[in-house]
């Protein structure tokens, strides 16, 4: 396995490896990322092969600093240039025009680019050590549950990844929150950051896709799914004979008869509850049950982002 504890040693070698062509998987804040050097086409299409992900899906920018951002975004207008003051380096990923040299194979051949500047000390020691940007989805197999751990990466991915830098369990535990600016502000995949946050300081924020082929990630109707099938409904509903070959995803009541349960909250707080979150549907799905039910949230803050996975991860079954 080629998981490595990120040290300063772990993250030279990093380094090396990306400007050699290699794909490396690291930690933020969100989730585990698999990274590549932005302007190396091949190593991003390892990304694309590594992950079994369609070329029609486009991957997120992360950058290290602003300067780094003049040189993937063409421009960057006046909400965006907000939306930095205010959440950067953090969970918010900005669509932007993008710079002709940012290779189509990184923007799904769209004329934009979704960027980010991660606060996690591992993801922004490895961005000062590259100097460059660095194209990285989340590292979990396409349509699979997010890895919030270095043993989710290496178990999904495995070998195929040249090194594993191994952070410790995000911080988050759920992806960035994806938005557009132009022509008005779009929420394009609710997460880390809420979007009451977002229209705290830009103003309302519409819902769901730009026009255009653009954003595919949470866009698909099946995705960040277990391989067990998880269903969405109170467990409290559930009658106890439906309960023992099955496992539960409580909010924060623990229910009785149940094969297992993951609480994610015993005090109800949503942050703490996403934090917990694809960490706990790992931990189900590795138990070989029939069913998962998962209880619903409200759709406040990191709830929305819960829910949005959780109606996909649904819809695969
Ligand atoms: O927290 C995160 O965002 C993590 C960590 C590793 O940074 N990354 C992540 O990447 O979740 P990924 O590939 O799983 O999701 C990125 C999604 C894509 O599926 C795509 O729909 C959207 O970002 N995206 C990328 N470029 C876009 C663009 N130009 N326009 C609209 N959506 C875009
Ligand atoms: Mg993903």
């Amino acid at each position: 396995m080629p998981i490595r504890p990120a040290t300063p040693e772990s993250i030279t070698r990093a380094v090396a490896l990306l400007r050699s062509g290699g794909v490396v998987a690291l930690p933020t804040e969100t989730v585990y990322g698999l990274g590549a050097l932005v302007w190396d086409a091949a190593a991003v299409a390892r990304i694309f092969e590594i992950k079994r992900r369609p070329a029609f899906d486009p991957l997120i920018v992360h950058i290290g600093d602003r300067e780094a951002l003049e040189r993937v975004a063409a421009r960057v207008p006046k909400a965006a240039e907000t939306l930095i003051g205010r959440f950067w380096p953090g969970p918010l990923t900005i669509v932007l025009p993008k710079r002709p040299r940012v290779p189509a194979l990184v923007t799904a051949g769209l004329s934009t680019v979704a960027v980010r500047m991660p606060s996690h000390p591992v993801a922004r020691a490895l961005l000062r050590g590259l100097g460059e940007p660095l194209a990285a989805p989340s590292a979990n197999a396409f349509g699979g549950l997010s890895p919030t751990r270095a043993a989710h990466v290496a178990e999904a991915l495995g070998a195929n990844v040249d090194l594993i830098l191994d952070g410790g369990a995000t911080h988050y535990g759920i992806e960035s929150t994806i938005v557009a600016v132009e022509p008005a502000p779009v929420l394009l995949r609710p997460g880390a950051v809420a979007a009451e946050e977002i229209e705290a300081t830009i103003g309302p924020l519409a819902r769901g896709a730009p026009p255009g082929p653009a954003s595919a990630p949470g866009q698909l109707p099946v995705h960040y799914a277990p391989r067990t099938p998880l269903r969405v409904v109170d467990p409290a509903e559930v009658p106890p004979a439906e309960r023992a070959a099955a496992g539960a995803l409580a909010f924060h009541e623990p229910f009785e008869g149940y094969a297992s349960v993951r609480v994610l909250s015993r005090r109800g707080d949503l942050r703490e509850a996403a934090a917990a979150f694809f960490e706990a549907l790992h931990e189900l799905d590795a138990l070989g049950l029939e069913r998962i039910d998962a209880q619903p949230m409200e759709e406040r803050g990191l709830g929305l982002a819960m829910m949005d996975r959780l109606r996909r991860a649904a819809a695969g079954h």
